[in-house]
């Protein structure tokens, strides 16, 4: 796989992403619900971005980026959650996802450096840092 495909199925991931935590928006329950309802809010409402961010990138380079869940579901390296009402399982899933994202991130970095696809190069280090703050407190909510 190059490093478009690979920036495709990122975009897909990032699509399953997107409906996972839709869903942990909608059926949080318990103590965290009213902190980790927003929270979830937050998270799709940043990922609806990227999303958007990936796909005119992919344009940006000449490829024409996927668009039908049909694809997004075989190519994404995340998969559909179940239903997810405790919001440990929730926020453990996003730490997860966000690994999975990550990794993907950073071997796309590497790809797109070595072709000088700097406007990539920089997509994906903005992404990165991002995730890494993030990471560092989802790790520190679970304790
Ligand atoms: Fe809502």
């Amino acid at each position: 796989m190059n490093y478009t495909e690979k920036l495709d199925q990122l975009l897909s991931s990032y699509q399953m992403h997107y409906q996972n935590l839709r869903s942990l928006h909608w059926n949080i329950k318990g103590n965290a619900f009213f902190e980790l309802h927003l929270k979830y809010e937050e998270l799709y409402t940043r990922t609806q971005v990227i999303i958007d961010d990936l796909a005119e990138r992919i344009l940006s380079i000449g490829e024409t980026p996927s668009s039908q869940f049909s694809v997004y579901m075989k190519n994404s390296l995340i998969s559909e959650n179940p239903i997810i009402t405790d919001g440990k399982n929730g926020v453990s899933y996003v730490l997860e996802a966000q690994r999975t994202l990550l990794g993907l991130e950073r071997e796309i970095l590497n790809l797109s450096g070595e072709a000088d696809d700097e406007g990539t190069n920089a997509l994906m280090s903005d992404l990165i840092r991002e995730k890494e703050k993030t990471n560092w407190m989802f790790r520190a909510y679970l304790g």
